[in-house]
C-alpha cells in the first residue's frame, strides 16, 4: 500500500472516494464543508436538514456525487466529540475508512486530515498510516478462489486543507508504513499454520528478514543447545521430529558495543500440551503460540527498517510441543542452563521451560533490559480478557516505561504483582523450582518461575496470550493473530533513545540507563554467542 500527502481542496478532488472524518458538533455544510456541498449538488446540505448524521462516533454515511465535477463518492465518518480524539481513535477511523474503501471494490481512498494541531502533524500522519494498514490486512495466503469481490486498497491520500510540515508528514507517515508493514508481517507469522510454520521456517524467515535491511542474524541448533546446555529448551523438543532452533538476531544501533536492550520472544511453533495434552476444541489456536516470538523478530526488524540509535537483541526459543516416544515428562527434573533445576509438574507449562534458558542466555549480554514476550497463561484470559496484555518485572521503571509505551501506542498494559509470596506455589521438595503452580494466580506463578532465570537486569515479563490472538476481529485488529508488541515494543526503544515525543514523555529514563552502563562496565558485552560458538564446527549456524 501506498499513502501519500497532498495539499488541496475537498471540492476538487476527482477521485473515486473521499472520506470525511467529522466530528459531533460539526455542521456539516458551514465554513470549509460549504464549497465542497455546492460541487455536489447540496448533497450536504440535505443530509445535515434531516439530522440524520450527527458524527456520532463510527457512524457512516456513503453519499453518491450526481454531479460530474468532485469525489465520485463521499463516506462520511462520525469520529465522536472534537476534544476526545486522541491518536487511537484516528488509527481506528483510517482503518474503518480502508475497509469501507475494500467493501467497495476500491483500490485508493482520499482521507481528509484531520487539522486538530493538538496530537502533531507526525504522530497524525502516524497513526493514520497505521490504521490504513493495519486496517486492510487481509490472511488470505491459503484462498484458492477469489470471488468475494473486495479488492485490495493500493492507495491512500491523505488530503490537507491548510499547508502542513510536509517533512513531518512524510516522516510520520515513513514510521506508519514500517510498522505497518511489520505487523502484518508478525500476524502472517502467527496466523501460518504448524505445518507450514515449524522452528526452522521461523529461523529461515528471521535470516531472510536480516539479509534483506541489513541487521545480524545467528541460528543456534541442538548441538549448540547441547554445548551450552539448555536443559528447558531441549527437554520441551524431545516430543517433537521437528528440529527446535534459538534464533539471535541483532540490530546494531549506533555502536555493536553499546549497552543493548534485550527482547525474548516464546517461540512454541505448536502447542499440544505435550504428555499433559490439551482439550481438542481451539486446540489449533496453538498455532499461535510463537506470537512473542514473531514479535521479538519484528521489534529487531523495524528498529532497523527505522534505524533506532539504540542496540537492540531478539531472542527466540523455538521448538514444538508434542508427544512423540522421547517427549519430555511430568515428574522428570530438567538442569538448565542458569544451572537450576526444574521439577516438570505439568508439560503444558512449557513456555516458561524453553523462556527459562533463553532468560539465562540474555544475562550474558549484560544488557540494560530484558522485555520477554510470551502467549503464557490461558489466567491472563481471565484476568484481562482479550484488552490488555499483563505486565510483571522486578524493576518499577522498566514496567513504568513500558506501561507509558503501552498507553502511546494503544498495545495498553496493566501490572499485576510480582510478590514473593507467590514463589510458596512453585516450590518443590525435591528440585529448585517447579514449572506450575497451579490454576490460581496463574499469570503471576509463571513470571514468578520465570524471575528464577533472570539475573539482576532490569526485567519485564509480558503475557500476551490474550492481546496475540482474537477469535473475532475488532477495529484494527483481525480475528487470528493481532502482532501485538510490535508498536509497543519500538515506542518502548524511542523514548529511550529519546527520540520525538516518545523521548519526552520518557525523559526521566534516561538516567537510569547511564546507571545501567556504567553497572554493565567490565562485564562482557561481546555478544556471548559468538564467543560460545568458537572451535564449533563450520556449518552448524547460518548466519547472514
Ligand atoms: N500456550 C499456553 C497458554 C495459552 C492459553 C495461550 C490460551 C493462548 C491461549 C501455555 O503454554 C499453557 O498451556 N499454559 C498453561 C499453564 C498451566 C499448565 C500451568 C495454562 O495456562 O493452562
Ligand atoms: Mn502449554
Ligand atoms: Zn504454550
Amino acid at each position: 500500500m501506498e499513502v501519500k500527502i497532498k495539499q488541496g481542496s475537498p471540492e476538487a478532488e476527482h477521485v473515486p472516494l473521499l472520506c470525511l472524518p467529522l466530528f459531533e458538533e460539526e455542521k456539516l455544510r458551514s465554513g470549509p464543508l460549504a464549497a465542497l456541498d455546492g460541487a455536489c449538488g447540496g448533497l450536504l446540505g440535505a443530509v445535515a436538514r434531516s439530522g440524520d448524521f450527527t458524527g456520532k462516533l463510527w457512524s457512516q454515511l456513503l453519499l453518491y456525487n450526481p454531479n460530474e465535477a468532485g469525489p465520485r463518492r463521499i463516506l462520511l465518518l462520525g469520529v465522536g466529540k472534537s476534544e476526545q480524539l486522541d491518536l487511537e481513535r484516528v488509527r481506528q477511523g483510517a482503518s474503518r475508512a480502508v475497509k469501507r474503501a475494500g467493501e467497495l471494490g476500491l483500490s485508493e481512498i482520499t482521507i481528509l486530515f484531520p487539522t486538530h494541531s493538538r496530537l502533531g502533524t507526525e504522530a497524525l500522519a502516524q497513526a493514520l498510516t497505521e490504521g490504513a494498514l493495519l486496517g486492510d490486512y487481509r490472511f488470505e495466503k491459503y484462498i484458492t478462489s477469489r470471488d468475494n469481490g473486495t479488492k485490495r486498497v493500493q492507495t491512500v491520500t491523505l488530503l490537507t486543507r491548510r499547508t502542513v510540515d510536509a517533512g513531518q508528514a512524510r516522516a510520520g507517515i515513513a514510521r506508519g508504513l514500517v510498522l505497518g508493514d511489520v505487523v502484518c508481517k508478525v500476524r502472517d507469522m502467527v496466523n501460518a499454520p504448524a505445518n507450514e510454520l515449524h522452528p526452522t521456517e521461523m529461523a529461515n524467515r528471521a535470516v531472510q528478514s536480516a539479509k534483506q535491511y541489513g541487521y545480524h542474524a545467528e541460528v543456534l541448533e541442538r548441538a549448540d543447545m547441547k554445548r551450552l546446555g539448555m536443559g528447558g529448551l531441549l527437554a520441551v523438543a524431545q516430543g517433537s521430529d521437528q528440529p527446535p532452533r534459538f534464533i539471535i538476531v541483532e540490530h546494531a544501533g549506533t555502536s555493536r558495543k553499546a549497552t543493548p536492550h534485550v527482547f525474548i520472544g516464546k517461540g512454541i511453533t505448536f502447542d499440544s500440551g505435550g504428555i499433559c495434552i490439551k482439550p481438542a476444541p481451539k486446540m489449533d489456536e496453538m498455532k499461535g503460540d510463537m506470537a512473542g516470538g514473531a514479535a521479538t523478530l519484528g521489534i529487531v526488524e523495524a528498529a532497523a527498517r527505522l534505524s533506532l540509535p539504540a542496540r537492540v537483541i531478539g531472542l527466540v526459543p523455538a521448538t514444538e510441543n508434542l508427544l512423540g516416544g522421547s517427549a519430555y515428562r511430568p515428574g522428570d527434573i530438567l538442569k538448565m542452563l542458569n544451572g537450576k533445576t526444574v521439577f516438570v509438574d505439568n508439560t503444558d507449562a512449557e513456555g516458561r521451560v524453553i523462556l527459562a534458558d533463553a532468560l539465562s542466555f540474555a544475562d550474558r549480554y549484560a544488557p540494560q533490559s530484558i522485555v520477554d514476550l510470551a502467549t503464557l497463561t490461558g489466567a491472563v484470559l481471565v484476568a484481562l480478557g482479550q484488552v490488555a496484555t499483563a505486565v510483571l518485572g522486578n524493576d518499577r521503571k522498566l514496567v513504568a516505561k513500558l506501561m507509558a509505551a503501552g498507553d502511546r501506542s494503544f498495545e495498553r498494559l496493566w501490572e499485576l504483582p510480582l510478590w514473593d509470596e507467590f514463589d510458596e506455589l512453585i516450590k518443590s521438595p525435591i528440585a529448585d523450582v517447579k514449572n506450575s503452580g497451579g490454576k490460581n494466580g496463574g499469570t503471576i506463578t509463571a513470571a514468578a518461575f520465570l524471575r528464577h532465570f533472570v539475573g539482576s537486569t532490569p526485567w519485564a515479563h509480558l503475557d500476551i496470550a490474550g492481546t496475540a490472538y482474537l477469535d473475532k476481529n475488532d477495529g484494527y485488529r483481525p480475528a487470528g493473530g493481532t502482532g501485538v508488541g510490535v508498536r509497543l515494543g519500538i515506542e518502548f526503544l524511542r523514548g529511550e533513545s529519546g527520540d520525538g515525543s516518545a523521548g519526552r514523555a520518557a525523559a526521566g529514563g534516561r538516567k537510569r540507563a547511564g546507571r545501567a552502563s556504567k553497572k554493565a562496565a567490565g562485564r562482557r558485552t561481546r555478544a556471548p554467542h559468538a564467543a560460545a560458538a568458537k572451535g564449533e564446527r563450520a556449518g552448524r549456524r547460518r548466519r547472514s
